[in-house]
C-alpha cells in the first residue's frame, strides 16, 4: 500500500477501506509514515469529510493503537463525562463528586490545558499536594472504595490520538467533526466506563460555533460510543461567555467547592443538575430528568457531594484543610479591578478572548512546555444581562505581574456593553 494513493483517494471525496484506515493508524504510530504525508491526509479529510462508517473504523483503530482500561473489576456502574472544552469549564470537578454520592463510580482520566481553554489536571493541581498520577491498581482501588478518581491519562491510552491531535493542532485540522469524534470517542471507549455524557460546547469559545454544528458533532459521538455497546447521552450548551464566574486554576477550584456547598455560581449549578440527572437516567438510579435533578440537588444540600470531593482530595494526598477553609489558598500577588466605562446592559462577554488575556497573565499555557501560575486568573463580577452603572466592576484579575500595555483594553473589549438588555440567552440548547 502506498499512502500517497490514500491521501490522492481523499482528496477526491473517495470513502477510504478498513484495511486503508487500519494500515495508516498503525504505520503512523509505529512511526512509518511521515509527518508531511499524514498532514495532507488529515487536511483531505477536513475538506472533504467521512462518512459515518470511515468515522467508526478510524475511532477503532485509533481505540486499539493503545491500552485499553478494563473496568470490570469495579462493582457498580462506572461513568465518564468529557466536555468539549471550555473557558471557566469546572464541570468534572462538582459533577463527579455529586454522582460518587449518588452511588455511581466515576473513573476518570482527564487532561491539560492548552491556549484558552483551561485543563481539569491543572485545576486539581492546585490543591496542595494533590497527586493526578496514580498507578492503575491504586486507581482501581480508589474508585471501587470512595467511588471516584480524576487522574492523568496514562501514555498508554490511545497513542495514536497523541500524535494525530499535535499534527492537527498546527495544520488546521482541530475542526473536523469526523476527526473530532474519533479523537474523543477513541479516548472514552480506551477508558472504559459503561456510561458516557458528552457536553458538546457551542458558541464564541468553543470549536463549534452554532447549536446545529454541536448536534451533528454530539450525534456522531452517540452513534460511535453506542456502536460499542455504551450508553451515552450528550447536551448542548453555550460556550458564548465563560462558564461560571471564575477562570484560572485556583480560582476555578475555589468557585468548585462553593458549588459543591450550594452557593455556585446558577450556570454551573444548573449545568451539573442537568448533566448528572441524564447519567443517573442512564444508569436505571433515576425515573426521569425530574428525579434525577431531585437526587443531584439533595447530595449538595445534605453535603454529601462535598464530603466525596474531601475524600478523593485526601485518597490523592491533596491538602484538605485548604479545601474546607478556602481563605487557605495563596493569592495572587495582585488584584485589579476592570471598571465599566458606560452604564447599559452586558450584552456579550466573549468567552475565547476571556481564556486568551488568562492565559496570556499565566493562567494557561500557549504552549505545551509553559508553567502555569496556578493562582492567577479572572473572577468575572457581571455576565451577559447584567445592568452595569459607570464605574462598577465588570471583573478582577489576579495577576502576579505587572499587565502588559494594552491588555486591560482588550479586556475591557471583551465586554459589549449596550444600551438594550440582550434577549434569548441559553445554558443548554438541547439534551441528546
Ligand atoms: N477534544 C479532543 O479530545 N479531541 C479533539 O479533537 C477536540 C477536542
Amino acid at each position: 500500500m502506498r499512502f500517497v494513493d490514500i491521501i490522492e483517494k481523499k482528496r477526491w471525496g473517495g470513502e477510504l477501506t478498513q484495511e486503508e484506515i487500519q494500515w495508516w493508524i498503525t504505520q503512523y504510530v509505529s512511526g512509518n509514515i511521515p509527518d508531511y504525508q499524514v498532514s495532507a491526509l488529515l487536511m483531505a479529510i477536513t475538506l472533504k469529510g467521512m462518512s459515518v462508517r470511515e468515522t467508526q473504523l478510524l475511532t477503532m483503530a485509533m481505540l486499539h493503537s493503545g491500552e485499553v482500561m478494563d473496568l470490570s473489576g469495579i462493582d457498580g456502574i462506572t461513568v465518564d463525562k468529557h466536555s468539549t472544552g471550555g473557558v471557566g469549564d469546572k464541570t468534572t470537578l462538582v459533577l463527579g463528586p455529586m454522582l460518587a454520592a449518588c452511588g455511581v463510580k466515576v473513573a476518570k482520566m482527564s487532561g491539560r490545558g492548552l491556549g484558552a481553554t483551561g485543563g481539569t489536571l491543572d485545576k486539581l493541581e492546585s490543591i496542595r499536594g494533590f497527586d493526578c498520577y496514580l498507578e492503575k491498581d491504586k486507581f482501581m482501588k480508589q474508585v471501587k472504595d470512595i467511588g471516584i478518581a480524576i487522574v492523568g491519562q496514562t501514555k498508554d491510552l490511545v497513542p495514536a490520538d497523541k500524535k494525530l491531535y499535535a499534527l492537527r493542532d498546527v495544520t488546521g485540522t482541530v475542526i473536523s467533526v469526523p476527526l473530532i469524534a474519533s479523537s474523543v470517542m477513541s479516548k472514552k471507549l480506551a477508558a472504559g466506563a459503561q456510561i458516557i455524557e458528552l457536553d458538546v460546547k457551542c458558541g464564541d469559545g468553543a470549536f463549534m460555533k452554532t447549536p446545529e454544528d454541536a448536534e451533528i458533532l454530539a450525534d456522531m459521538m452517540i452513534r460511535l460510543g453506542k456502536a460499542c455497546g455504551k450508553k451515552v447521552s450528550a447536551m448542548i450548551t453555550d460556550m458564548n461567555e465563560p462558564l461560571g464566574m471564575a477562570i484560572g486554576n485556583m480560582l476555578e477550584v475555589k468557585e468548585a467547592v462553593e458549588t459543591l456547598r450550594g452557593r455556585g455560581p446558577k450556570d454551573l449549578t444548573e449545568l451539573v443538575l442537568t448533566g448528572g440527572a441524564s447519567i443517573l437516567v442512564n444508569a436505571d438510579i433515576a425515573l426521569d430528568m425530574d428525579d434525577g435533578r431531585r437526587k443531584m440537588s439533595e447530595v449538595i444540600a445534605d453535603g454529601t457531594a462535598f464530603e466525596k470531593f474531601k475524600a478523593m482530595v485526601k485518597a490523592q494526598n491533596g491538602d484538605v484543610a485548604q479545601i474546607e477553609n478556602l481563605d487557605m489558598f495563596p493569592e495572587a500577588s495582585f488584584i485589579t479591578p476592570v471598571k465599566s466605562e458606560k452604564t447599559g446592559f452586558v450584552c456579550a462577554e466573549r468567552a475565547w478572548e476571556l481564556g486568551r488575556l488568562a492565559m496570556e497573565i499565566g493562567a494557561g499555557r500557549a504552549d505545551k512546555e509553559d508553567v502555569i501560575e496556578p493562582e492567577v486568573g479572572i473572577v468575572l463580577e457581571k455576565k451577559t444581562g447584567d445592568f452595569v452603572e459607570k464605574g462598577d466592576v465588570l471583573a478582577w484579575v489576579h495577576h502576579n505581574r505587572p499587565l502588559e500595555n494594552g491588555w486591560k483594553e482588550r479586556m475591557y473589549a471583551a465586554f459589549d456593553i449596550k444600551d438594550e438588555r440582550v434577549s434569548g440567552k441559553q445554558l443548554i440548547y438541547k439534551i441528546m
